[in-house]
């Protein structure tokens, strides 16, 4: 096995993301939620640390995205920026929190840059939310566009399946896409689309696409890190390669513990004062 191992300490900016682009450096990211968690994906060298609302899904339980809210986002993303030095922290906005309007969008934008001390933001959208996008950005934000699958959306969809697959859908990505970039946004991820499309909209835009079933035609690639570390037993899409088995580690750590514990093997000896 081959780590990629750097020795560039510098912290991860928007600017660099854009050289890495450039020089044709793929870029990696995942997300983390909290405290030890981000301080061990930071250690090993990552680029983006995605505070994703997907901690609806993984810390809260949640079936959807929906119900995670800004105070919990705040939360999740302070604890996540005490553990990272090198990493960008880029923070998704939750549900509820920018679509109303431009004012209530930049209101919970500088809430969670102020609170949290994070250095960028994520938003679903495309056209819809443009004049948000703007507003945030005009206000010294960057800004993540995020299209294709966008989860906050799924009542709308009624499903999690790929998206953009018919010629209809696939100009709207597009020209969302372009919207994006020209209202200012530093990056874009592009979730579950066609691999073709989501190349032919990074080989197209200036700034960083990275994908999360989108292919290997983009600037860079995004995972759940509970998914890729295989924490999450159930959920197994096509996308996912999963680089070890947690649940089976931590589910036979545990069961150990409870033995010792029952057998009074624990603790020992040494393990007492
Ligand atoms: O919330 C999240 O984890 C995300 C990624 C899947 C891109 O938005």
């Amino acid at each position: 096995m081959t780590a990629y191992i750097s020795d560039d300490t510098r912290k991860v900016t928007t600017h660099r993301l854009v050289e890495m682009k450039q020089r044709g450096e793929k870029i990696s990211m995942l997300t983390s939620y909290d405290y030890t968690m981000a301080q061990i994906v930071d250690g090993a060298g990552m680029d983006v640390i995605l505070v994703g609302d997907s901690a609806s899904n993984v810390m809260a339980g949640n079936v959807t995205t929906l119900p995670i809210t800004l105070d919990q986002m705040i939360y999740h993303a302070k604890s996540v920026v005490r553990g990272v030095r090198r990493a960008m922290v880029v923070v998704d906005m939750p549900f509820g929190s920018y679509q109303g309007n431009e004012l209530e969008g930049l209101a919970s934008a500088i809430r969670i840059m102020k609170e949290s001390h994070a250095d960028a933001l994520k938003l679903e959208g495309g056209e819809e939310i443009i004049s948000t996008v703007k507003r945030i950005i005009s206000a010294g934000i960057p800004v993540m566009g995020h299209l294709g699958l966008m989860p906050q959306s799924i009542n709308k969809y009624g499903t999690y399946t790929v998206r953009a697959k018919d010629e209809a859908e696939a100009e709207k990505l597009l020209n969302d896409a372009r919207l994006l970039e020209e209202a200012g946004c530093f990056a874009l991820v592009l979730e579950k689309i066609p691999a073709k499309l989501a190349s032919r909209v990074s080989q197209e835009l200036s700034i960083p696409v990275i994908g999360i079933g989108a292919g290997s035609g983009v600037d860079g690639q995004v995972l759940v890190i509970q998914d890729m570390l295989g924490m999450n037993n159930g959920f197994r899409p096509r996308f996912l390669r999963r680089y070890a088995d947690l649940h089976t580690v931590m589910t036979d750590a545990i069961s150990r513990y409870i033995s010792d514990v029952k057998n009074l093997d624990f603790p020992n000896e040494k393990e007492q004062y």
